[in-house]
């Protein structure tokens, strides 16, 4: 770097830009050598490799200069699109005052401000918010308020939950891929299968239930519960003396053309809304948890125990200045509505391809969080290359889909977890038809390559496939 041992002078101090391109290409020797080699290996595998230099709204570019549509807005983070010029704005304005953050020992008025907008945005009151630095650090927050208000042990989460990865979200999360190998979890928690009154009724009924913690749109899978489901399980919870807590981390902030998902099931009493991704544009970690008054009370129980919940970095004045700029580009840009709008655009696209297309199966959407889950053929070539490709790897198959995506028509989506036929687009809300355009047309092309067997695109997955099989023998 740019200082200089030699002299007194501290030197001209890093440039930044000249960091970056002194070092541009170097990015996965460099996390091979110091990050995470498998990970490495993962992408390679699957040739999503690049470099990407330059992020703009739902645009990526990489090192070679090629533009890219980013339907996986780094897992729901740029709601926004990348570098939004307003937060920007305000973000070099707020650096520019030389305020101070994190006195500590004081009542920060940006987090005041913060805190009374989003209340504002809640569908049903909300009275206190505690602000984080994660999602995963929010559920962690919901977990001790809920055990600590109601003295009571046991939490209930659903199969397939993803709430993060720290060790109570971890506790409480239903894919068993994430927790093995880190066990033992924290006591008392109970999965039971999602969308299910019935189960959830009868864990209740124990009477030892603190919480119920769930995702209003599971974001492993992309399933959306039957009407009314999110609504009366608030009601259960309650009748049962238990707290209902809505992790909107991923669905919340606009996503599904609601500014929290459990609006589309009309009134949800939640108790506790865990909030993150979106809310500070990208540019800040930071999440909020918002609680009733009554369970505040008894965690913030006195005088004594005013900080006994606290973590260094939460109510940072940077977080909190991004996290008013957000939402207030939110607002005046109107991009709930634009989800929506783009949501119903892209799932009637979508929709259109399923009877042209045997693989397809179903296409579930709420604004812009969208399922796509193949299924398997009714032909018997197809059918032959479905049962070849499950056979080699349980995940194999929406490679097939995601990989060209990629590497022919530029655009970045993921599978929506593991050992599931499902991707899913989790896209920027600024994204206009013609981005909904450039995506249909690819997902089409690609379809129509992956109906042709035996052709490229299979060849392609199979050589993954024999892969992953090596890889694992290992
Ligand atoms: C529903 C849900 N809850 C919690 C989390 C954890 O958030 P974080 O990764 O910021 O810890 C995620 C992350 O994807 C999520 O989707």
């Amino acid at each position: 770097m740019n200082s200089n041992p030699k002299t007194d002078s501290p030197g001209e101090g890093l440039d930044i830009g000249a960091l970056l391109k002194q070092h541009e290409g170097r990015n996965y020797d460099l996390h091979t050598a110091h990050v995470n080699p498998a990970n490495v290996r993962t992408l390679k595998t699957i040739g999503f490799d690049r470099c990407y230099v330059r992020a703009s709204g739902p645009y990526l570019w990489d090192v070679r200069g090629t533009k890219y549509l980013d339907m996986l807005a780094g897992y729901g983070v740029f709601g926004l699109g990348r570098n939004h010029p307003e937060v920007r704005r305000v973000l070099k304005d707020f650096l520019e005052l030389d305020y101070p953050s994190l006195v500590k020992l004081e009542a920060p008025l940006l987090c005041g401000l913060l805190a009374q907008e989003l209340k504002k945005r809640m569908p049903t009151p909300l009275d206190m918010v505690f602000f984080t630095n994660s999602g995963t650090e929010g559920i962690e927050t919901a977990l001790k308020y809920a055990r600590c208000a109601t003295r009571r042990p046991a939490i209930l989460y659903c199969d397939k939950a993803f709430h993060g990865l720290t060790y109570g979200a971890l506790s409480i999360n239903g894919d068993e891929s994430f927790r093995s190998g880190f066990e033992p979890f924290l006591s008392d928690c109970r999965k039971i299968p999602f969308n299910d009154l019935e189960a959830l009724e009868r864990e209740l009924h124990r009477g030892d239930v603190a919480a119920f913690v769930v995702e209003p749109i599971q974001g492993k899978g992309v399933n959306i519960p039957s009407p009314g489901y999110l609504r009366e399980a608030a009601k259960l919870c309650h009748q049962h003396g238990a707290l209902y807590v809505d992790d909107e981390v991923q669905t919340g902030m606009g996503r599904t053309g609601r500014f929290l998902a459990i609006e589309h099931d009309g009134d949800v009493d939640a108790d506790i809304v865990v909030l993150s991704k979106t809310l500070s544009g990208g540019f800040v970690p930071v999440g909020a948890v918002l609680c009733k008054q009554w369970i505040h009370d008894k965690v913030f129980s006195s005088m004594n125990r005013s900080v006994v919940h606290s973590s260094t970095f939460s109510q940072g004045s940077f977080a909190m200045a991004a996290g008013l700029a957000a939402m207030d580009v939110l607002d005046r840009h109107r991009l709930v509505e634009q989800a929506d709008s783009m949501g119903r655009l892209l799932a009637e696209g979508l929709r259109a391809l399923v009877p042209r297309f045997e693989f397809l199966k179903e296409i579930r959407a709420r604004g812009l969080m969208v399922g796509i889950e193949f299924g398997a053929p009714r032909s018997l070539g197809l059918k032959a290359a479905w049962t070849m490709a499950h056979t080699l790897d349980k995940s194999l198959f929406p490679q097939a889909a995601i990989i060209p995506l990629l590497d022919k028509h530029h655009i970045i989506t993921q599978v929506a977890g593991h050992h599931i036929d499902v991707i899913k687009l989790i896209p920027p809300l600024v994204i206009s038809a013609e981005d909904v355009k450039w995506f249909l047309t690819a997902f089409e092309d690609v379809l129509v390559q992956l109906h042709s067997f035996p052709g490229p695109a299979w060849d392609v997955i199979m050589n993954i496939g024999k892969m992953a099989l090596t890889s694992r023998a290992r």
